[in-house]
């Protein structure tokens, strides 16, 4: 079922008993389409867990309202929702082993036992927790203990799921591969889905969409390559992965081509890019993996290439990295790979260049 979010506020006295309320959610409107999973991504406190909790019905919104498969929902309790939603803190019940956890909400619905015992082996298979049935929960990893979590929130075939950071507390490779077991499961049972994280690469790796918060607000709604390719604004250019911003006039438009000056140098980018932009200033996002050094100049027409000097160099096997000085005041921060382009060295003079075609623009 689709999820729908039109103009939803919502204020907290702010707990110091002052006067003056926090916004935590300031007029969202959003909506998830059937199957789709859908990303909240954004530094702590933006907003992200009270907008799922108001999804769930936990929080009453203020103003706006949520539809849930084309009925408003807004005054409804969540027990009538159909949410199902899984925590960080997973939430499983100690005295109950890992299938009576999963059989719980089915117990309460008092279907019959074979059902049950169909149903709740249907999902342990789908976590893949088959073997430990019988376990206790103080007999399990972290990461098994999130996936009885899992299976005990989608064995009630829930019409939305809701997972709040449900792998901030596993360790750096059980999240990954979680991360994928989660996509696989998602998209499997084909269930509308919206999860909230702070970690970048987690909402990339997830998503269909992500939706950007800062303070409340959306900041940018989009697919991971959008997000990334064509960030709105600062802020999301630099909450999702790194980013070089480098300043540009425009100085002219002939044909399909935009010409800026860049740091003394005329570069061209797709007219396209500058359309309908008050370009006052423009600011150009270079992503540092698609910047490349040289120790030669040779000119090559479709990249924008400059004179620098490495001043910060370190190498990690796979990647190094560099911060070139450029214009003898820009800092350009440069990810290469060795293996492609070779090691260079701190001071060495080098000649540091993107292709114009990766530039993206910010007008303001
Ligand atoms: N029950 C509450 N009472 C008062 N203020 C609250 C309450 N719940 C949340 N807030 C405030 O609302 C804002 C948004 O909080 P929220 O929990 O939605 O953020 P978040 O994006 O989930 O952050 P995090 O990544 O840290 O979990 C914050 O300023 C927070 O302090
Ligand atoms: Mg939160």
């Amino acid at each position: 079922m689709s999820v729908e979010l039109i103009n939803v506020t919502k204020r907290f006295r702010s707990p110091e008993g002052e006067v003056s309320s926090v916004v935590a959610v300031d007029n969202v409107s959003l909506v998830i389409e059937e199957g789709e999973m859908v990303t909240l991504l954004g530094p702590s406190g933006c907003g992200k867990t009270t907008t799922l909790r108001i999804v769930a019905g936990f929080e009453m919104p203020d103003s706006g309202k949520v539809v849930i498969g084309g009925h408003d929902v807004t005054d409804m309790p969540p027990n009538k929702r159909n949410t199902a939603m899984v925590f960080q803190s997973y939430a499983i019940f100690p005295h109950l082993t890992v299938f009576e956890n999963v059989a719980f909400g089915l117990r309460i619905r008092k279907l019959p036992q074979a059902e049950i015992e169909e149903k709740v082996g249907r999902m342990l298979g789908l976590v893949g927790l088959t073997e430990m049935a019988r376990r206790s929960p103080d007999q399990l990893s972290g990461g098994q203990q999130q996936r009885v979590a899992l299976a005990r929130a989608i064995v009630n075939e829930p019409d939305v799921l809701l997972f709040d950071e449900p792998l901030s507390n596993l360790d750096a490779k059980l999240r990954e591969q979680m991360r994928s077991e989660i996509r696989r499961i998602q998209q499997g049972l084909g269930i509308t889905s919206l999860y909230v994280t702070h970690d970048q690469a987690e909402a990339m790796a997830l998503s269909d969409r992500i939706v950007i918060m800062n303070e409340g607000r959306i900041a940018q709604v989009g697919s991971p390559k959008d997000i990334y390719d064509t960030p709105t604004d600062r802020f999301v250019a630099e909450f999702v992965g790194r980013a070089n911003f480098l300043p540009a006039k425009l100085t002219g438009c002939s044909g399909d081509l935009a010409t800026l000056d860049v740091m003394g140098r005329t570069i061209n980018i797709d007219r396209a890019k500058v359309a309908g932009k008050p370009a006052s200033s423009i600011e150009l996002v270079v992503r540092p993996e698609t910047v490349r050094l040289w120790r030669s100049s040779e000119a090559d027409p479709s990249m924008a290439r400059f004179a620098g000097k490495v001043r910060r160099a370190l190498y990690m096997g796979s990647v190094a990295e560099y911060d070139v000085e450029v214009d003898g005041t820009m800092l350009l921060s440069v990810v290469t790979s060795p293996a492609e382009h070779g090691i260079f060295g701190i001071d060495e003079e080098v000649s540091v260049g993107f292709p114009m075609a990766v530039v993206h623009p910010l007008c303001s």
